[in-house]
Order: C-alpha cells, then structure tokens, then sequence
C-alpha cells in the first residue's frame, strides 16, 4: 500500500499500521476502557442526515472562518497532540508545514516534541499553543512566560486530562518513553526496522517544553505525568487568574456540560473547545457532536464554539459547521497521515478533507461556511 492509494482515514490509518510499531500504533489508535466514547465520536454523525438546498447558484467556494481572531483558510486544524516525533521522524514539524501550506491552524502540545520557538519562527500559520495545568505553579508561569516570549497567538488550556485516562492497549505493550516494554512489545518493535532505523539516526527524542523543567527519572508513562505532574485540584479560580496572566487569546478545550461553557463564556474564554479528547480519557463521556447544538444555543453569541473529537470525513466537518461549530479540530485524521508517510502524508489528508468539504458545501448549495445553517440538518436522535 502506498501513499497514492490513501483515499480516506481508514487507508492512512491501515497503513500507519504497516508503518509502526504495534505499541505506537496503539497509543494513536487507543482509547480508554472500553473505547465506547471513541466509538460514538465518530458513529454520532450518521444519527444527523443532510438537508441540502438545491438550485442555489454556488460557483466559488469560500472556506474561510475566523476563530479567536485568526483567520483560516479552512474549517479545519489540526488539534495539539503529543510525541509526534515517535510517530514520524518529521514529527511535528511535518504538521505544521502541512497546516501552514494549506493556511490553517496547528497546535503545539506540552508534550511536542519540537520546541515552540522554532515552530512559531519557521511556519507562518496560526498556531496555538496547549497547555497543561502543573502542580508546580512556578512551572505553569514559566512556561506561558516563555510562549508569550516566542509570540504565540492562542493559549489552549485543556482541563479534561488531571489525571490519565485508562488506555489498557497501552498497559498491554508497556508503552512508554523511554520504552520499557513488555516482552510482547519488544518483538512488536523488532517487526518494524524501518521505523527503528529512522528514529535512530534522527534527531534525538526530546520534550523540548518540558526540558529544562522535568526530571521523571527514568520512565515518563502518560500516564505517570498526567497523575504525578498535573494538577487535579485547579479550580475555575485558577482559570480566572490564567485567562488574566495570559492577557491575550485564551480558549478551553474538553468542554461537554453547557454550564462550563456558560463559566467559560463568564470569565472572558475567547473559545471552547468540546471535546473528550478523542475517548482517551472518561469513557462513555458525551460525544461532542452530541454536546454541540446545546452549547452553541447558550454561548454561541458570546464566544467561539468548536469541537474536535470523531471527525474522519468533509461530511463530518460539514454536519459540525451546519450544528453551529466555528470550526472543527482533527486527532488521529492527521496523526495516521505523519505516521504513513510524513509531511506529504499530512498534506495529502488535508487536501482529501478540504476537496470534500469544498464538494459538500456545492452539494449542500453553501458557498460559504455562514449559509451552512442548522435547518439544512435533519437530527434523528
Ligand atoms: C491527543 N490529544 C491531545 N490533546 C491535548 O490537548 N494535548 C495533547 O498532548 C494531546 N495528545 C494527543 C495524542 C494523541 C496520540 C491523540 C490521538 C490525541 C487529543 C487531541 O488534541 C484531540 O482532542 C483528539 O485527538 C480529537 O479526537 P480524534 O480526532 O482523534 O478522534
Ligand atoms: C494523550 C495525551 C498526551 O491523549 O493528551 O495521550
């Protein structure tokens, strides 16, 4: 299978699999228990049908929007995720290339592995930054002083990760870094010398936002960071004090109940993001798709609503915009594409999404992303 055989999601996602490591596959591809929520993220777009109009004249497409004063070519970015160099050499320098050829927005994560400054300095598309709130308070300021120093635009704080989700694919191969597999992993590593090769002679792993901060002592799990580093007991006072340290763009992500958003509207959020982190981390946790046409009724005029979690199509993207959504975040719809094959891996899917979603909005007789409007969506559930 090659690159130019990838059509969808599922191509890029079968051959990421042929690419990695089973443990690393994993992780990308896991989700908590029983994975029910990862499930629904996704299947929850069919329970909603199109209403296209007809006859409406659309010949050039704009897919423009405007979230938290930034403005993208396309309804679409790519969400924060970690380690993207475990996934491709590239990591996320490939990403942010990609996002930046087609204009769009790209998040850094705490856990990149590619420092922010040299993302901010070589790509020039918006980007935001996410964040982690820490035990150490002096490590939380250290480090917006240091995103604030390197110009970035949007702080992203994401609340729904204080403490790790439970990814019992990850206990099974004894993912973590540095690795310390379980026997079953190491022979899942040793099957894929291609991957072993390229990680090798790359540059060295590194957590280049954490550096100077961290010393885990041998074996930093996700898991190990998210219950031993983050701070379970942040409170919405502690967000008040961040949005007003921060002084400039400031969005939350891993909302679902409206009365958060309705909070975070109150304390001057430029941005909510629903989101359950793909069904990494409470299972059977509402589908934010599911969560959207509320939220957006009760905020919507007072901040930017946007959602991530489940989105593999143009139609998905579409449905979400329809329901009210700024704009839609994608996970592993870009991060199977760096594993398959790198930059042109990720330019390849944003292409494929974008050419979808163009063709739907000409379906759906929208030549803009504002005509696309809620009475153009039947809701079956
Ligand atoms: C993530 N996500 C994530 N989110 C975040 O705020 N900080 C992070 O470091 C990460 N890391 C991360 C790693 C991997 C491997 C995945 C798959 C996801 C969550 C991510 O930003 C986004 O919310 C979800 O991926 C959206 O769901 P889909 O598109 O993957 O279904
Ligand atoms: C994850 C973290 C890093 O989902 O957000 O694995």
């Amino acid at each position: 299978m090659r690159l130019s055989q990838c059509h969808n999601f599922h191509d890029f996602r079968r051959l990421a699999q042929k690419r990695l490591p089973a443990p690393i596959f994993n992780y990308i591809d896991g989700a908590a228990d029983d994975e029910i929520a990862y499930a629904r993220n996704t299947a929850v777009f069919d329970d909603v049908d199109l209403v296209p109009h007809v006859l409406r004249g659309t010949e050039d497409i704009d897919l423009s929007v405007e979230i938290m004063g930034q403005k993208l070519a396309l309804p679409f970015y790519c969400s924060p995720t970690a380690l993207q160099r475990l996934f491709h050499h590239e990591g996320e320098r490939a990403v942010a290339a990609a996002a930046a050829k087609y204009g769009t927005m790209f998040g850094v994560s705490s856990l990149g592995t590619t420092s922010l400054e040299e993302l901010r300095r070589a790509y020039d598309t918006p980007q935001v930054y996410q964040f982690y709130f820490h035990r150490d308070r002096g490590l939380n300021k250290a480090m917006m002083e240091r995103a604030k120093a390197a110009g970035v635009d949007v702080m992203m704080l994401t609340v729904d990760s204080i403490t790790g989700g439970n990814r019992e694919r990850d206990k099974r191969t004894g993912f973590s870094i540095p690795f310390r597999l379980t026997l079953g992993g190491m022979v899942q590593f040793a099957m894929k010398p291609m991957w072993g090769i390229n990680y090798v002679t790359h540059e060295k792993f590194a957590l280049p936002q954490l550096d100077d901060h961290v010393d885990m002592g041998g074996a930093l799990s996700i898991g190990r960071y998210f219950t031993e580093m983050l701070d379970p007991t942040m409170t919405w006072d502690d967000l008040a004090e961040m949005v007003e340290e921060w002084g400039g763009k400031f969005c939350l992500k891993g909302v679902i109940h409206p009365e958060d958003a309705e909070r975070a509207a109150e304390l001057g959020c430029d941005a909510v993001i629903l989101s359950n982190h793909g069904g990494r981390q409470l299972d059977g946790s509402r589908a934010p798709f599911d969560a959207l046409g509320g939220i957006v009724d009760r905020v919507g005029d007072r901040l930017d609503v946007i959602m991530d979690s489940g989105v593999q199509r143009g139609t998905h993207i579409v449905k979400a915009l329809a329901m009210g959504a700024k704009a839609v975040g994608i996970g592993r719809g870009y991060l199977f594409p760096l594993a398959a094959a790198g930059q042109p891996g990720v330019e390849r899917m944003l292409g494929l999404l974008k050419d979808e979603v163009e063709r739907d909005m000409r379906l759906m007789g929208a030549s803009q992303v504002s005509e696309l409007t809620r009475d153009m969506l039947h809701d079956r559930r």
